[in-house]
């Protein structure tokens, strides 16, 4: 059959993409709060195991499905074994739910870039953020739209529109070729500035100093396993989608290497940036960093750093590099969402790229504003993030691991795949540490999540609302796994699942 195929433009369109979804609010936001509260300087080793172990071998795994089966993953597993077309679903349920709320958090950044010229936070960002600009409300389902919000969100979802409507090559390549290149600018001018203020050196000592005891708790190593996965956005199926656009002679795994050396690079770098800020800080505040609080989650960019920002001569500079970073970082992840999505929804019901564009914009677009833009925004979104990534995204790599190594026993074929063209070589190790390590070390950390989740809560929200928007999101992506893979193949050749590879 003659490829019709969308293509990267080069290699170097694919490595840009790969990096842009890698790099995301994950690295900015995610990785400096996890890695100082375990073990400091001593996280680095369980992070290091962890991109080595399981990392670097399930982003392989990824490449190879996508680049010999040639599809977004419910028709690349479908192509594998026709049963296996849930698991791709699965993946696509969760891309939906994860793009629904990361849209939200660029929204806010996009919302902060403007506040940084006035430094409209004042002198109390805590109370400025949750109140007056996103006025939470109690955990419930509201409509009243806060506009604040709502207007930036519809601009992200616009710009996805656009970008998927431009295509593969002329769309998210583009789009990445010049974000990528851009943040890297900003953020490296950001990480200089903020090592020259005053108390930097301490807030490093803070990030660096290693807590070796640490080691011996399995909550670190949990921690380190699951900022990977998010970081380099493995199991997702989008790395799936990505590498199905590779031309047939593309050396794999060295690109491979490249993006996960790139988005560990930007992590550490985004550790030091945020670090040097708070030893700044702390030393306004003539105290320690460790007597900090509000160093994780969306409170460390959109309250703890409003703060620091004000404290500073430039803040407003400081503050516009800051929150466009945000901005480039998450706009580039997005897309590797949308992408996927669409890519699915294509290739199923054979539409062209502008329609399948067309629908999952919109429909993801009207689901993200609804839920998102409203007052109870902040606690759903916080809800929707702690499930989709501590459950189901470890779900889904136990899941795909066991099947394609052990039910398929694709390991050795992909594993020749992958060396065929390459130029680093995949030895028989890596069949060892997705078909056993990988399973293994993440079903070990699913039952202890499911176990917290279910004795303790979360965060003391009430039973109802965990039950539909924690437990919910996961029966959603259920359903949406069965539904989707009922609904016939539209083309004959999908259905009957018969490719020559
Ligand atoms: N890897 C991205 C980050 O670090 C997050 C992401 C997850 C992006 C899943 C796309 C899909 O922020
Ligand atoms: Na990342």
């Amino acid at each position: 059959a003659q490829e019709s195929r969308e293509q990267w433009n080069h290699q170097a369109g694919f490595i840009l993409a790969a990096i842009g979804s890698a790099v995301g609010l994950g690295n900015i936001w995610r990785f400096p709060g996890v890695a100082y509260s375990s073990g400091s300087g001593a996280f680095l080793i369980p992070y290091l195991i962890a991109l080595l172990t399981a990392g670097i071998p399930i982003l392989f795994l990824d490449y190879a499905i996508g680049h010999r089966f040639r599809a977004a993953p419910p028709l690349a597993f479908r192509r594998m074994a026709k049963w296996a077309e849930p698991l791709g679903w699965f993946q696509t349920g969760l891309l939906f739910v994860i793009g629904i709320y990361y849209a939200a958090v660029i929204a806010w950044a996009m919302s902060y870039f403007v506040f940084s010229f006035d430094l409209r936070w004042g002198d109390d960002p805590a109370t400025f953020f949750v109140s007056e600009y996103l006025q939470v409300g109690d955990p419930v389902v509201s409509t009243t739209p806060v506009w604040g919000v709502l207007i930036p969100m519809a601009l992200v979802w616009i710009l996805m529109l656009v970008v998927l409507l431009l295509g593969v090559a002329n769309g998210i390549g583009k789009l990445n070729m010049i974000f990528i290149p851009l943040l890297v600018v900003i953020f490296t001018a950001l990480v200089i500035r903020a090592l020259f203020l005053p108390g930097a050196l301490d807030g490093l000592d803070a990030f660096f100093t290693p807590d070796w005891a640490a080691l011996a708790d399995p909550n670190v190593w949990i921690a380190a396993y699951a900022q990977i996965f998010f970081s380099l956005s493995i199991a997702f199926g989008i790395m799936i989608t990505y590498a199905s656009y590779q031309r047939r002679k593309a050396n794999m795994t060295s690109s491979g290497l490249v993006v996960a050396f790139a988005n560990s690079s930007f992590e550490l770098l985004a550790g030091i940036g945020v670090f040097a800020t708070l030893g700044f800080m702390a030393h306004q505040a003539n105290t320690q960093v460790s007597e900090l609080e509000g160093l994780t989650g969306p409170i460390l960019s959109f309250v703890t750093f409003p703060k620091v920002i004000a404290e500073m001569p430039g803040g407003n500079i400081f503050g516009m590099l800051f929150f466009a970073s945000l901005v480039l970082a998450g706009v580039t992840s997005l897309i590797s969402i949308m992408q996927g999505v669409s890519a699915s929804v294509q290739e199923k019901f054979s539409i062209d790229r502008i329609k399948a564009g067309l629908i999952v914009s919109i429909l993801m677009g009207a689901v993200s504003l609804f839920l998102f833009s409203t007052t109870s925004g902040l606690i759903a979104l916080d809800t929707v993030d702690m499930w989709s990534n501590n459950i189901g995204i470890v779900l889904s790599a136990i899941v795909m691991s066991i099947l394609t190594i052990w039910i398929m026993r694709r390991g050795r074929e992909l594993r020749i795949h992958l060396n065929a063209v390459s130029t680093f070589k995949v030895g028989p190790w890596w069949t060892v540490l997705v078909g056993i390590l990988g399973p293994v070390v993440l079903g070990f950390m699913l039952v202890q999540r499911v176990i917290t989740l279910i004795t303790e809560g979360y965060e003391g929200y009430p039973g109802w609302y965990i039950g539909v928007f924690g437990w919910g999101t996961i029966a959603f992506v259920f359903i949406v796994s069965v539904v989707f893979t009922l609904i016939p193949w539209r083309r004959k050749e999908f259905s009957d699942a018969q490719f020559n590879a």
